[in-house]
């Protein structure tokens, strides 16, 4: 694999800077009036989803610049590369081999495929067994409650998934803890029995402090409850690639599933981490979720930058990063099921491209991943729309909108929908002073109490966002949408010529949390950090004094 060229290298990107100057201060409303077919030549389809990108500060002339910049980048290669397992992971020299995960067949990679169809066998004689009611407890009671305990990757996934295909699901409840917050636990098991609970030790590492620590007191609440060491394989399965951790754990080889160290943590819902997923969910409807996944991924190496969904979202990406300076970039689903997707996509995406230096270490003269952060609608709608509609930021927004509900409750769904365009709308017209004047004096109030409130009511609009439809979350539809934004995270940073697959600025605070710990754990004697910690080390000590 050649080294990505950094975004400042790519012969389109000072036209697209001039570009983006220009377009500030265009008029959207004033681009779709002279282009009549704007929603559908600025729309791409692709496994059941279609992005709407006409509401954007995009010309024929900008899309254009965006595409060649596209390929300049090689994304297609770039895409292919990616898919047939180069060692696209540089810092790691891996590949990053998520799409096998999901793939009906990998010419050129048999045997890792070879070892993907094992687990996923593995995976179903568990989800099976469990949804038959035929995994006991050290009493012989059915297990009821599974409980899955990771963080990060390991968590954010298989949560997303469980709670987006509610409507699914099966009668076994799956739980996540997540947080070393000892309250996170404790809440969970406050209503579950042991003797019918299972818990799935979910780490790529086994490493984790968090993980470690809750599995730890999950394992003495079950030896608590009567059962013995020899029971723990009736009640512990485990994740991981690091089989000898787990034994020491106790929990044996036949309750492990592998994971590979070719699957990023962000990226591994499809592999035997959405365990959790397939057990609440049925098998069946788990593999519809993997189809979703590989319809996108087919889609993604096959359509040209223009027609092709990551691409294009990614590309609009790199336009409001770093043609407008956007520092952020805000989701928001209109579907409770789908409101843990920005806490998954704040992982996929910032863990991903939040980075300063480029795959071969040197530093970078433009900003790379913004911020990422929205919630499910219509709740912001009653908070932070504030500052979207009138604010001083530009925060584009992709709005997720399932066009039917699973509830039956059709009108009230009608009206989560209506919320939804209405935003979308709101942002793209605003309203004009002028307006907010004759509104207010509509209102009865009078030439001079108009004058002085219009301007706040006055809203700019102009303020773009894409709309990303279709017809329900399915499995299906949710494994392509997943897809899709992993996807556009790979292409950015290969836009941006970053190693999307590394997280090394993770590794310090975890060190030093290591250190702070074995001071705290001193019973005495002054701790050696900088003052402030110091000073808050004391404290705790005081505050915890026996
Ligand atoms: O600390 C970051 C991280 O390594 C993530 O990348 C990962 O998803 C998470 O921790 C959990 O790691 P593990 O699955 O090894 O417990």
């Amino acid at each position: 694999m050649t080294p990505c060229t950094q975004l400042k290298d790519l012969p389109a990107f000072g036209e697209l800077q001039a570009l983006a100057l220009a377009l500030k201060s265009a008029d959207i409303e004033g681009l779709f009036a002279g282009a009549p077919d704007r929603t559908d030549t600025y729309r791409a389809d692709a496994a059941g989803l279609c992005l709407d990108y006409s509401k954007h500060l995009l010309d024929d002339a900008a899309r254009a610049k965006l595409v060649e910049l596209g390929e300049q980048a090689q994304l297609p290669q770039r895409a292919h590369a990616l898919l047939s397992g180069a060692e696209i992971n540089n810092t790691e020299h891996r590949p990053a081999l998520h799409s096998l995960l999901r793939a009906a067949s990998a010419p050129g990679l048999e045997d890792k495929f070879a070892e993907v169809v094992a687990t996923r066998g593995r995976m179903r004689h568990w989800a099976e067994r469990i949804n038959r009611g035929q995994q006991t407890g050290f009493s012989g009671q059915t297990i009821t409650d599974v409980v899955n305990i990771g963080i990060g990757g390991s968590d954010l996934g298989p949560r997303l998934v469980t709670e987006a295909l509610k409507p699914f699901q099966g009668d076994i409840n799956c739980h996540y803890v997540a947080n070393v917050d000892p309250a996170d636990l404790q809440d969970t098991l406050l209503d579950l029995d042991p003797a019918s609970t299972l818990f799935i030790v979910c780490s790529k590492s086994f490493r984790t402090e968090e993980t470690l620590a809750n599995s730890l007191a999950a394992r003495e609440w079950m030896l608590n409850a009567g059962a013995t060491e020899a029971d723990l394989d009736k009640h512990f399965l485990a994740i991981t690639t690091n089989l000898a951790a787990a034994a020491d754990f106790g929990i044996s080889g036949d309750n492990c599933l592998p994971i590979w160290d070719w699957v990023g943590g962000r990226y591994s819902v499809w592999s035997a981490v959405g365990l959790s997923c397939a057990i609440a969910v049925g098998w069946d409807h788990f593999e519809q979720f993997l189809d979703g996944a590989a319809a996108m991924d087919a889609h993604f190496a096959s359509a040209p930058v223009d027609q092709n969904l990551p691409m294009l979202m990614s590309l609009l990406e790199i336009w409001y990063c770093n043609g407008f300076a956007a520092g952020n970039h805000v989701v928001l689903p209109y579907d409770q099921g789908l409101a843990k997707l920005p806490d998954f996509l704040q992982q996929l995406t910032m863990e991903s491209n939040g980075k300063r230096v480029s795959a071969e270490g040197a530093p970078l003269s433009y900003d790379t991943g913004p911020v990422l952060w929205g919630s499910a609608g219509t709740m912001g709608q009653h908070s932070f729309h504030q500052l979207l509609h009138q604010g001083t930021r530009l925060c584009p927004v992709d709005f997720i909108l399932p066009l039917t509900t699973h509830t039956g409750m059709t009108g009230q769904h009608r009206r989560l929908v209506a919320n939804c365009l209405a935003q979308s709308r709101a942002l793209l017209v605003g309203r004009s002073l002028e307006d907010a004047r004759a509104s207010l004096l509509a209102r009865g109030l009078s030439d001079a109490e108009a004058a002085h409130l219009a301007p706040h009511l006055a809203m700019p609009g102009n303020r773009p966002n894409s709309v990303i439809s279709f017809t329900a979350v399915t499995p299906h539809t949710l494994g392509a949408l997943i897809a899709l934004y992993e996807h556009r995270t790979f292409c950015s940073g290969q836009l941006w010529g970053i190693n999307p697959f590394d997280q090394w600025g993770v590794e310090l605070g975890k060190e030093i949390g290591t250190e702070i710990l074995g001071l705290m754990e001193q019973a005495s004697g002054s701790p050696r950090m900088d003052p402030a910690t110091d000073q808050l080390i004391s404290k705790w000590r005081q505050a915890n004094a026996p």
